[in-house]
C-alpha cells in the first residue's frame, strides 16, 4: 500500500515518471473507467478549493467516485470523534483517502490508522505533495527543471507549498533565492537539510535583488490562518506585490507560479503577462492528481 505524504517520500525518478504519465494524460492518452467501481474519500478539516475540486474532477474523469462528509461541522469529529477514529471508519468506505488538515502530521498519523493509500492534501504548515508535483510539471512545461534558479516569495515560514516545492527542486539541483517578511523566512531546520543535500540558498531583502536573475518566481499567500494573532498578521500583510513594472526587468522565459488563492501578491494586470502562468498551473491539477490516484488506487 503506497501512500503520499511528503515529496520525499519520492526519488527523481519516481517524480519525473509520474509527469510523463501526466502528461500523456493531457494528451487524452489515458482509459476513461482506469478507475471506475473505485471510489474516493475526500477528508478536507480546511478550506480548499482548487485541490479538492480538481482531485475530484480527477477521480470523475477515470470513472471513479468521490465521497465526502461536506463541512467539518456536519462530521462527528465535532462530536470528539479522534482523527484515528475517523480515519479508521472512513478507510472501510473508500479505496483511498485524500486528507487535508490543519495539524502538522496530520496525514502521517492518518496513514497509520488507515486501511486505504492516503494522499496529503495539506497538513498545516506541514507539506502539500500534489500541490509541488503540478508546480513541477508546470515549470517543466516551459524549461527543464534541471538547474534552474527559484525565487521564492512571501510565507515560507507557515507556507506548505514553499516547503514540498524546495525539498523537490534539491533533487533537480536547482538554486533557490528567497524573500519574505521578517519572521516568516524558511524554517532553520528545513533550511539545513536543504543546504546538507548541496543546495544553494540566499536569502534577500527584495524581489528586485533578483529578478534579472531567476527563472521561477513562485509567490505565495501569507497564511494568515496560521498566525497566532491578527495584529501579527496585519503587520506583515501587504508587504510584496508582483507588477507588470518588476517584471520588466525579467528574463524572457520567467514564469510566475503562485498555488492560489492571492489576496493581493500579483497585480491582477500581470495576469496578462506572458510570464504568468498561475492559471495554467491550477488546471495541471487535474491530470498530475489523475496520474497520482491511478498510482495509488491500480
Ligand atoms: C495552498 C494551500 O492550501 O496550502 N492552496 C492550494 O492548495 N492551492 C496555498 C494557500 O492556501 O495559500
Amino acid at each position: 500500500m503506497q501512500h503520499i505524504i511528503s515529496i520525499g517520500d519520492f526519488d527523481r525518478d519516481e517524480i519525473d515518471s509520474l509527469l510523463n504519465h501526466a502528461a500523456q494524460i493531457e494528451k487524452k492518452k489515458y482509459d476513461t473507467n482506469a478507475l471506475a467501481g473505485r471510489i474516493l474519500a475526500v477528508l478536507f478539516f480546511e478550506p480548499s478549493t482548487r485541490t479538492r475540486m480538481s482531485f475530484e474532477s480527477a477521480m470523475a474523469r477515470l470513472g471513479g467516485t468521490s465521497l465526502s462528509v461536506g463541512s467539518v461541522e456536519a462530521c462527528s469529529m465535532a462530536k470528539g470523534e479522534t482523527l484515528a477514529d475517523t480515519v479508521r471508519v472512513v478507510s472501510g468506505y473508500a479505496d483511498a483517502i485524500v486528507i487535508r488538515h490543519p495539524k502538522e502530521g496530520a496525514a502521517r498519523l492518518a496513514a497509520e490508522f488507515s486501511t486505504v493509500p492516503v494522499i496529503n492534501a495539506g497538513d498545516g504548515a506541514g507539506q502539500h505533495p500534489s500541490q509541488t508535483l503540478l508546480d513541477l510539471y508546470t515549470i517543466r512545461q516551459s524549461m527543464p527543471v534541471e538547474g534552474i534558479e527559484v525565487a521564492l516569495v512571501g510565507d515560507l515560514r507557515y507556507g506548505r507549498t514553499a516547503h514540498s516545492l524546495a525539498s523537490a527542486l534539491s533533487l533537480y539541483n536547482a538554486r533557490l533565492h528567497t524573500i519574505s517578511p521578517k519572521g516568516l523566512e524558511l524554517p532553520a531546520t528545513l533550511a539545513a537539510q536543504l543546504k546538507e543535500k548541496g543546495m544553494e540558498i540566499t536569502e534577500h531583502d527584495s524581489i528586485d535583488e533578483v529578478i534579472g536573475d531567476v527563472d521561477v518566481l513562485y509567490v505565495t499567500r501569507i497564511q494568515r490562518e496560521r498566525f497566532p494573532d491578527s495584529a501579527s498578521y496585519f503587520n506583515v500583510a501587504s508587504s510584496y506585490r508582483i507588477t507588470p513594472e518588476l517584471l520588466a526587468g525579467a528574463k524572457k522565459r520567467l514564469i510566475v507560479l503562485h498555488p492560489l488563492p492571492r489576496i493581493d501578491e500579483i497585480d491582477p494586470r500581470v495576469d496578462e503577462s506572458p510570464h504568468a502562468k498561475y492559471f495554467q498551473q491550477s488546471r495541471n491539477g487535474v491530470p498530475v492528481r489523475m496520474a497520482m490516484l491511478m498510482q495509488v488506487m491500480k
